[in-house]
């Protein structure tokens, strides 16, 4: 069924975003690669390329700049003619005490994690809602429904990403459009790669299932979701943390 879908991934350059842009492509989806730059996008090129046979485009935008998201998503339906699918997974972090957080770093998290979520999701709607059909998910993370200390950015631009996935959710059901969230716990990637590695081992002894998690946890769920099988889910926020969180 995801064969010869089309799928637009924000963030595809590498971690999470590359994973689920491999496993789509497993898949036999096509796909709308997206990154800031194209030259960042060479590594996940190479790896689709493995697999032979696959579709895709590269595209670069800045995700929190709407003219450049725009532009995308007309290159999508340009070549394509159709967007099935949109992951809006481009994410960054900026961590620090709230009382020290400089007004900058508030802006571009909120703008990275959230403003893009909204713009993708502007940009493809109208084509979905023509389409009369549709998938939509946006990676969260599990500091959305805890909060996090020296977080408060990044929680706070998930925590509203779960809320817009809810509110979308409700507003295009009627189209026959799917809108999910998925909330990853600690996931290796250069995301969590940054952090001092007396943290990540107190971090792994909050997980029930003793390891980190990988790209793949990720990008299989997304897979999932965007699949029929799923054809009864829309509006949820889906935890996949090892058991960090329950
Ligand atoms: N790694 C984790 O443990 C973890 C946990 C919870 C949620 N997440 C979320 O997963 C998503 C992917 O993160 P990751 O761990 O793969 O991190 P990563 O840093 O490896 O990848 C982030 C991706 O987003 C892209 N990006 C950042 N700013 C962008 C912008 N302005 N425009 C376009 N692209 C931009 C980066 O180029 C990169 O491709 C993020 O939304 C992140 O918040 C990650």
């Amino acid at each position: 069924m995801l064969k010869d879908q089309v799928a637009i991934i924000t963030g595809a350059s590498r971690g999470i975003g590359q994973a689920i842009a491999y496993e789509f492509a497993k898949h036999g989806t096509k796909l709308v690669l997206s990154a800031s730059s194209l030259e960042n996008l060479k590594d996940s090129e190479k790896l689709i390329q493995g697999l032979g046979n696959v579709s895709y485009i590269l595209t670069q935008a800045n995700a929190s700049v709407g003219d450049e998201v725009s532009e995308v998503v007309k290159k999508a339906l340009d070549t394509y003619g159709k967007v099935d699918i949109l992951v809006n997974n481009a994410g960054t972090t900026k961590d620090n005490l709230l009382a020290l957080m400089p007004e900058k770093d508030w802006d571009d998290v909120l703008s990275t994690n959230l403003k893009s979520a909204f713009l993708f999701t502007k940009a493809c709607i109208k084509a979905m809602v023509k389409q009369r059909s549709g998938n939509i998910i946006n990676i969260s993370s599990v500091v959305g429904i805890t909060g996090n200390a020296g977080q408060t950015n990044y929680a706070a631009s998930k925590a509203a990403i779960n809320a817009l996935t809810k509110s979308i959710a409700k507003e295009v059901a009627k189209r026959n459009i799917r809108v999910n969230a998925i909330a990853p716990g600690f996931i290796k990637t250069r995301m969590t790669d940054k952090l001092p590695a007396d943290l990540q081992e107190k971090i792994k002894t909050q997980i029930p299932l003793g390891r980190f998690g990988e790209p793949k946890d990720i990008a299989e769920v997304a897979v999932f979701l965007a699949s029929d099988a799923a054809r009864y889910i829309t509006g949820q926020v889906v935890i996949v943390d090892g058991g960090m969180v329950m």
